[in-house]
């Protein structure tokens, strides 16, 4: 008969985050495989002056970003608003996309049930959560044939005011909500947060007089979660954005500390040494848990949007950085785990792991007789969730594959706003050690023009003459 096995080690949880990283040495992985003493003792100059440029940085105003979590007047804004909609909406819908809405996906999906929008009005008592990123015309038709307008608020939210799809997204809506309900009913039913001054979107709510709330100065759209961008939609619908920021809050003052004893700066470091002394340019973030499921797409766009950069800050080439992928555990582990332990040698594997989870169930002592089954009785799916994350960091450590693992106590409020601050804060530190500027995009713009272009969008014509002069018009290397 199998034996009850207790956890076979504790893990060092932290109040709100824990950073393990014994499975990125040489000691864990054999020698050349991972990183030594000595590569570790050498981070902390690095980090430090990482550190002395950061902080200057910070003191200028450069990184209000940091500052987010000890702003009250959009907390006060925000609860007002949970306060108006929570007996008059039974749906809060996002318009927005990339920084504008992944942060609130993730916090959403983390900190409300799994279920919140299955459950009926009476057990979730907030307004149920959609937020619309793509213009799939099949996935925004569905979203708007479940809708009734007049219990339905639509938070739109661009930074730039400008973006096709969420200007798109809005025209539509603003057209359907002015037939349904009438002009002088839109105002109670839209929020738009934008910039506070620029924009075709501000100029438009300014005239039409909606209700508006700012995405800060300085403040891009990736590091926005705890701006009015992820703050106003995620207290309509219940999230606790009080302790959400105040676990951010823990996270900035840890992140103001100098390094070595630092999450924020150890995790940046690490990695960039992974990625230029030991060739892993691939990061796969693999939460093991439902819930930060969308974490993931989160931090993926946060990682690779900041770091993904072709030049140095003074105009010299850039060749390295590391690429985010998202896996999801246990599931990933059926999928994709074959190639971390044994396909090409590029990738850091970074667990996200939960101590203590928010439902126990237990797997029933039966089939006692099966002994493939017997051990598993007496369990709870928590524990198996847990076991095979540490039997997988394991697994790959003696494959040599490093492999870190980032511990939350349990996903709480401030245990999420903990985790999301000190990421935003190692993205910057990522950026200042590889010499690029992990604030702007301009990859992202030239395909934006295209699109302008094909659009007939005023003053984009040359694209789309350029456009009709590329090999992929001319339809020449098409199987059919
Ligand atoms: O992080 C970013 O800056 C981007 O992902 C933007 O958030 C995204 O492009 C949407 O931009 P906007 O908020 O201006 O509509």
């Amino acid at each position: 008969m199998a034996e009850k096995v207790k956890k076979p080690l504790k893990e060092e949880s932290d109040e709100l985050l824990s950073l393990d990283y014994n499975n990125l040495t040489e000691e864990a992985l054999g020698e050349g495989k991972g990183l030594g003493a000595a590569d570790i003792t050498g981070l902390k100059p690095l980090l430090s002056a990482a550190h002395k440029d950061i902080e200057a940085r910070y003191k200028k105003g450069e990184l209000p970003f940091m500052d987010l979590p000890v702003e009250t007047e959009t907390l006060k804004a925000a609860r007002k608003l949970a306060e108006f909609g929570r007996k008059k909406f039974e749906n809060v819908v996002v318009l927005g996309i990339g920084g504008s809405a992944l942060g609130t996906s993730a916090v959403f999906q983390a900190l409300r049930p799994l279920n919140h929008n299955d459950l009926t009005h009476q057990k979730r008592s907030w307004p149920r959560l959609t937020v619309c990123e793509n213009v799939d015309p099949e996935g925004f038709g569905a979203v708007l044939e479940g809708l009734d307008l007049k219990t339905t608020f639509f938070n739109v939210i661009s930074k730039s005011g400008t973006t096709a799809e969420t200007m798109s997204q809005f025209m539509i809506i603003y057209d359907q909500l002015q037939r349904t309900l009438g002009r002088s009913a839109i105002k109670d039913h839209l929020l738009v947060t934008t910039d506070p001054e620029k924009g075709v979107l501000r100029k438009i709510s300014n005239e039409m007089g909606f209700q508006t709330l700012p995405v800060p100065n300085g403040v891009g759209g990736r590091f926005s979660v705890l701006t009015a961008v992820g703050l106003a939609p995620l207290a309509m619908v219940g999230v606790n954005v009080t302790e959400l920021l105040a676990g951010a809050a823990k996270a900035q003052e840890d992140a103001h500390k100098p390094p070595p004893m630092n999450k924020a700066y150890l995790f940046a470091g690490l990695n960039y040494l992974l990625t230029t002394e030991k060739k892993r340019s691939l990061l796969v973030f693999m939460p093991y848990a439902d819930s930060l499921a969308r974490v993931a797409d989160w931090f993926g766009q946060l990682w690779n949007e900041s770091l993904g950069k072709n030049v140095h800050l003074d105009g010299t080439p850039n060749t390295v950085a590391q690429t985010a992928v998202k896996a999801l555990g246990v599931t990933d582990q059926h999928s994709q785990l074959q190639m971390y332990m044994e396909g090409s040698e590029e990738k850091t594997v970074c667990f996200l792991g939960v101590d203590s989870f928010r439902h126990v169930i237990n797997i029933p002592p039966i089939f006692k007789e099966h002994e493939e089954l017997a051990y598993l009785g007496g369990h709870n799916l928590g524990e198996l969730l847990n076991f095979e994350r540490l039997g997988t960091a394991r697994a790959l450590a003696e494959n040599g594959r490093p492999n870190l693992t980032l511990l939350m106590p349990k996903v709480s409020p401030s245990s999420l706003g903990y985790l999301m601050q000190t990421l935003e804060v190692a993205t910057v530190v990522s950026g200042n050690l590889y010499g690029i500027d992990p604030l702007n995009q301009p990859g992202v713009e030239l395909g934006k023009q295209f699109t302008y272009g094909l659009l007939g969008r005023d003053g984009y014509s040359g694209f789309k003459e350029r456009f009709s002069k590329g090999l992929a018009s001319k339809k020449k290397y098409i199987l059919r």
